[in-house]
C-alpha cells in the first residue's frame, strides 16, 4: 500500500515537471514558430515583389531603379517609394494621414493592394476584384513591404519642406535651376515613366508629353504663367486637369499623377527647380 502511494506520489511530481517545464518553455516555441512562419512570408512576398512590382516600385522598393520588364532597359520608376520612411514610420505614417486613413498601417498596404487605386496606374491584385493574386499572396506581400519599416529608416528625421504658395516665392528662394541635373531627376522622379522624353512625343504613356510644356502652359489656366502652372502641377496634380492624355481624356480628379512629390522634393527643395530648368530649357 505504501509503496504504491509513494509511486504515485513520485509519478506525479514527475508529471507535474515535465508539464511545467513545456508550459514554461511555450511562449518561446510559439515566438520560433511565428518568427518561421513571419521568415517565410517575407520571402514569399520579396519573390513576388520582384516579379510583380519592381518594375513601378523599383528595386527594394526605393522606386530609384526600374527596368523594363521585356527588354530590361532602364526605364522611370512611375510607382511611389514604399521602402520610405514618410510610408512606413510611426503607427500614423504621414502618407496614412495625407491618405486620411483611420486603420492600421498594415490594413493601409493590404487594402491598397487588394483593390489598386482607381483611376491610377496602381492596378488590382486581389482576385476577389479581378486581379491575379490569392490572398496569401497578398498577406506575404504586406508583410515584406511592412519589414522595410526598421529602426534603421525611422531614425531618420522626415524633412517637411513647407513649399511657398507661388512659384515667384519659390524662385526667390531658389533662383538657379541646374537643367542637366533636372534632367536627371526627370528620370529619377519617374516623370519620364508617365510623360515620357522630351525629345519624342509618342514617348508619353500616361500623362501629356511635356516637351512643349513652355508654350502650353499657359493655356491651362487663364492668367497663370506656364512656369507657374507646372509648379502647381507637381505639387498639387488634382487642383487642375490637363485636357489631353497619351491615351484620351485625362481622368480626374483625383489626378492619376502621383500626389507625393511634395513630399519628397521636400528633402531637396531645389530638385523642383532643376526639373523646371529642365522642361523649360534654361
Ligand atoms: C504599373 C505600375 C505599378 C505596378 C505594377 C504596381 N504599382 Fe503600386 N502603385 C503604382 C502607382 C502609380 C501608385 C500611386 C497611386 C496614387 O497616385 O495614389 C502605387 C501605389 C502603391 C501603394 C501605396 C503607396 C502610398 O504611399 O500610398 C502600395 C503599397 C503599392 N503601390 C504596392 C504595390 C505592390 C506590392 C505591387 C505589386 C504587387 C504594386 N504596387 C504594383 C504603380 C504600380
Ligand atoms: C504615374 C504617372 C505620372 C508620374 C510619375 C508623373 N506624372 Fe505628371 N501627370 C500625369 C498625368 C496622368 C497628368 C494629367 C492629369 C493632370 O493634369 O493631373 C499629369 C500632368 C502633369 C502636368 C500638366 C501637364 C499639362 O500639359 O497640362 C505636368 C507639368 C506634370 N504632370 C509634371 C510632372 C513631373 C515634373 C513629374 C515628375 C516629378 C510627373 N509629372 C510625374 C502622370 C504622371
Amino acid at each position: 500500500m505504501q509503496v504504491k502511494v509513494i509511486i504515485g506520489t513520485v509519478a506525479f511530481m514527475l508529471s507535474m515537471m515535465v508539464f511545467g517545464y513545456a508550459a514554461l518553455r511555450e511562449p518561446a516555441r510559439l515566438e520560433r514558430f511565428t518568427d518561421a512562419r513571419l521568415g517565410r512570408q517575407i520571402e514569399s512576398g520579396a519573390h513576388l515583389f520582384e516579379n510583380n512590382c519592381a518594375t513601378c516600385h523599383g528595386v527594394e522598393g526605393k522606386a530609384e531603379e526600374c527596368y523594363d520588364a521585356a527588354s530590361g532597359e532602364p526605364i522611370g520608376c512611375i510607382g511611389l517609394p514604399l521602402n520610405y520612411a514618410p510610408l512606413l514610420c510611426e503607427d500614423v505614417s504621414l502618407r496614412m494621414e495625407a491618405m486620411k486613413w483611420e486603420g492600421s498601417k498594415e490594413a493601409f498596404i493590404q487594402a491598397t493592394l487588394t483593390s489598386g487605386r482607381y483611376g491610377t496606374e496602381m492596378p488590382t491584385w486581389s482576385q476577389d476584384f479581378g486581379g491575379p493574386m490569392r490572398t496569401d499572396q497578398i498577406v506575404d506581400l504586406t508583410k515584406y513591404i511592412l519589414n522595410w519599416g526598421t529602426e534603421e529608416l525611422c531614425s531618420t528625421p522626415i524633412v517637411v519642406y513647407d513649399w511657398p504658395e507661388l512659384y515667384a516665392e519659390y524662385a526667390v528662394e531658389y533662383p538657379d535651376g541646374d537643367p542637366a541635373h533636372g534632367q536627371e531627376l526627370y528620370l529619377l522622379y519617374g516623370c519620364a515613366g508617365c510623360h515620357g522624353t522630351l525629345d519624342n512625343e509618342s514617348s508619353a504613356a500616361v500623362g501629356p508629353w511635356l516637351g512643349n510644356i513652355s508654350e502650353n502652359g499657359e493655356l491651362r489656366i487663364d492668367g497663370i504663367s506656364s512656369e507657374e502652372y507646372v509648379y502647381q502641377s507637381i505639387l498639387h496634380p488634382s487642383a487642375f486637369i490637363s485636357p489631353d492624355c497619351p491615351t484620351g481624356p485625362c481622368s480626374g480628379p483625383p489626378s492619376a499623377m502621383p500626389d507625393n512629390f511634395a513630399l519628397r522634393m521636400g528633402e531637396n527643395p531645389q530638385d523642383l527647380g532643376d526639373i523646371m530648368s529642365y522642361l523649360f530649357g534654361n
